[in-house]
């Protein structure tokens, strides 16, 4: 069914209308791979939080599935927090359990799955992870990126029908990023799980997203393809970076008078450069 945002604002200052959101209106259908782009403090936070009820709209509404923010007073509103798993900034620091399998099945059991249901979903969550080898640690004896997964994984665990990234590949080497940059878009074309992430890295945007977001001063400024949005005339006032693929086709184009064509894959930058050569 999806997501859809009617004229959500969120101002965390009294008469501010520059921080927080404003007027926001988006439709996330399932099976998005959605990247949520944008300067430092243009929203991207504020937004994702409206996403699992960590914050109510002052204004406007939000429908996701069946469920309608705002919500009547009688609402279990863990319904929808086990279907928009919500990963923060660093999840890593939330880790607590004395072992990752325990830490795995807190999400689930708080959400009411049997005992038996939270290891056998917390087990299947690691093995997808490629962690399971790391089940009876303490979390706090992992390296910065098994944390991360770790930390994802007990996300995952509760079989969120849609799950949000608050840029999950912030402070982890290339090695780390990447592993996780995959099984994020393995999931997305495979299972048709709806993947929404807020990133810095146009690299991500250019490899494996379906659509993009650009948020200005708590305004969405651009909403369509990566495409579109990497040729965008506008593009010079979202405050973003161009992907690599395309700084070095401009960078041949000025150099070699290589005719520039938009590519965003590496293979098909290797295959163009073929052709012309
Ligand atoms: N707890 C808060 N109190 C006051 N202002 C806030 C708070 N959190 C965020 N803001 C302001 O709201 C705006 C959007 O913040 P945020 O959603 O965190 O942006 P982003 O995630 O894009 O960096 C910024 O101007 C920020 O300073
Ligand atoms: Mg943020």
């Amino acid at each position: 069914m999806g997501i859809s945002l009617q004229k959500v604002s969120f101002h965390y200052t009294k008469n501010q209308s520059k921080d927080g959101i404003n007027n926001l209106d988006l439709i996330i259908n399932e099976g998005d791979f959605l990247c949520i782009c944008g300067a430092t403090g243009s929203g991207k936070s504020t937004l994702v939080a409206h996403l699992n009820a960590l914050l109510l709209p002052q204004s406007g509404s939000l429908k996701i599935d069946e469920y309608s923010i705002p919500f009547k007073r009688s609402f279990n509103i863990n319904l929808l927090r086990q279907k928009v798993g919500l990963s923060f900034q660093f999840p890593e620091y939330q880790l607590f359990a004395n072992s990752v399998l325990a830490d795995c099945m807190f999400g689930p059991l708080n959400f009411k799955f049997s005992k038996e249901q939270a290891q056998s979903s917390a087990l299947r969550v690691l093995e997808l992870l490629k962690i399971s080898d790391l089940k009876d640690q303490s979390p706090l004896e992992l390296s910065g990126g098994q944390m991360r997964k770790v930390a994802i994984a007990g996300i995952m665990a509760s079989n969120p029908q849609y799950l949000v990234f608050d840029e999950p590949t912030r402070g982890l080497d290339q090695k780390a990023s990447q592993e996780l940059l995959q099984l994020f878009y393995q999931l997305n074309q495979e299972k048709q799980q709806t993947i929404i992430a807020i990133t810095h890295d146009m690299d991500f945007v250019a490899k494996y997203a379906s659509r993009v977001i650009v948020l200005k001063e708590g305004e969405i400024v651009f909403n369509g393809s990566k495409e579109e949005l990497f040729e965008s005339h506008n593009f010079s006032n979202f405050g973003l970076d161009y992907p690599s693929t395309i700084k070095v086709l401009k960078y041949l184009s000025q150099e070699t008078g290589l005719v520039f064509k938009p590519l965003y894959q590496v293979a098909e930058v290797l295959e163009y450069l073929q052709e012309k050569a």
